[in-house]
């Protein structure tokens, strides 16, 4: 693998139109609901992005028949047969999402073995929600060799589960396995994020029984099979809260296509408080900054219909160059502040006290080589670059395509003087 980085040349106010892909966060929960059927699931309006096509390998190794139309954006997942109930420690230790097929393939056939996802730059990262969940749907558990061993031999039993936290893969995936389960199933204090109302919609319309997505309990009434449907991927509302930042950071003006503000109720509502305007058109939304400083506004992470913990970094950035300061805490992972020191390195004014970060803005950021740890902590530092002097050098590109599709393209269609270089 060529290690790439991204080299910006900042100070320019972005202009022009971003269409929004797919969500990588609807599209994986989607593509392992394929596991629950032996007929074809169309997923059209799907993302190009690294983890999709991780997905892809899992689900291949699993035995699932892929085929792609990237010139329609449409994948087609028949899993007529599961010959392979294991999902290996190579792939799962690459993306945690892996652990979504532990529920679709424990109900289907009774068995599943799946590798433990080890350590995360972002925090911790436990499966016990997932795993109890299973238990209360009858599944008896074991680890062994760092591998979950979760057997059914008789089929899950639907149960009332109430989740200690409010988790999204969890949610997901006791969803999926309660769609096969025996009976009804409760799941009490479930994730309300827009991609559980979309992996909702796709079950039911591959013949789930499923009320109450979007709200915090979900009944489901289990079935003998589902079956194949055709399902739009929702647009990606962390995309869509990444770019409208883009044309703050750099005082510009952009129109987001294919995405809509209802994704982002509260980040959308502290933009147009920090003083960005945000105006819906029939196809998305204009996105205008304030030609004066923004403001300062503080920010805490929580589960939808909260700020996304996924845009926390980017508007970070946008924060570092406000008027006045901004408290930034940070409620769902424990280690994700990691960009602080780099924007730090750009100029910002940011000390980090426990899960919070106090952000005194500076006049500008000066361009600087950084290092990016995760997905979002390396768009953040591409936000910070686009709004800097000078040039920035972004290393560990990889990280950016597993979630941002053509990233520089799309910038780059803005008037971003944006480039990737090998090293
Ligand atoms: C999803 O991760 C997203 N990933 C993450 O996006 C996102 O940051 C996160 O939700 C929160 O919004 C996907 O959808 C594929 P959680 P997930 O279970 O489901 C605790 C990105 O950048 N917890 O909702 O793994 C956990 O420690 C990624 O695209 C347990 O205690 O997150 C955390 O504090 C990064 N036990 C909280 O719950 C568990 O068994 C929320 O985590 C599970 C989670």
């Amino acid at each position: 693998m060529t290690l790439q980085k991204i080299k910006i040349q900042g100070g320019i106010p972005l202009s022009g139109e971003i269409a929004i892909s797919g969500a990588k966060n609807a599209a994986l929960p989607l593509m392992a609901a394929a596991l629950l059927t032996d007929k074809p699931l169309v997923l059209t309006n799907m993302p190009n992005l690294a983890d999709i096509t991780s997905m892809q390998a899992l689900l291949d190794q699993h035995g699932v028949h892929l085929s792609n139309d990237a010139s329609q954006k449409t994948l087609t997942l028949t899993a007529q047969t599961i010959h392979n109930t294991t999902a290996p420690y190579d792939i799962v230790r690459k993306m945690r999402a892996s652990i979504l097929v532990l529920g679709p393939i424990l109900a289907r056939c009774g068995q599943a073995q799946v590798s433990l996802p080890g350590g995360c730059a972002i925090g911790v990262r436990p499966i016990d929600i997932h795993l109890n969940g299973l238990r209360d749907l009858g599944a008896e558990i074991e680890l062994i060799d760092g591998y979950i061993h979760a057997r059914a031999p008789n089929g899950l039993s639907g149960t009332t589960i109430t989740f200690p936290v409010v988790s999204v893969t969890g949610t997901e995936n006791l969803m999926m396995a309660a769609c096969l389960a025996k009976g009804e199933s409760r799941l009490v204090n479930a994730a309300r994020e827009p991609e559980i109302i979309d992996l909702a919609n796709c079950l039911i319309s591959m013949g789930a029984e499923i009320t109450g997505a979007g709200t915090d309990t979900i009944t489901i009434q289990g079935k003998k099979h589902l079956t194949g449907t055709t399902h739009r991927v929702i647009p990606d509302r962390i995309e869509t809260g990444t770019y409208a930042m883009a044309a703050a950071i750099t005082k510009g003006s952009i129109h987001l296509t294919n995405t809509s503000l209802n994704l982002i109720p509260t980040v959308s509502s502290l933009l147009q408080k920090a003083g960005v305007s945000l105006v819906e058109t029939s196809t998305g939304f204009q996105v205008q900054a304030s030609q004066e400083s923004h403001q300062g506004v503080d920010i805490m992470t929580e589960p939808f219909p909260g700020f996304a913990t996924d845009l926390q970094a980017q508007m970070m950035a946008l924060m570092t160059i406000c008027q006045g300061a901004s408290l930034v805490t940070e409620t769902i992972w424990e280690n994700r502040f990691m960009h602080v020191p780099e924007l730090c390195r750009m100029g910002a004014n940011i000390t980090v006290h426990g899960p919070s970060a106090l952000v005194r803005g500076v006049p500008q950021l000066n361009g600087a080589p950084v290092m990016a740890t995760d997905l979002r902590a390396s768009v953040c530092l591409v936000l910070a670059g686009l709004a800097a002097e000078g040039e920035t050098i972004i290393n560990r590109v990889y990280h950016l395509d597993r979630g941002y599709e053509r990233v520089e393209d799309k910038l780059g269609m803005c008037g971003a003087r944006i480039e990737r270089i090998d090293e």
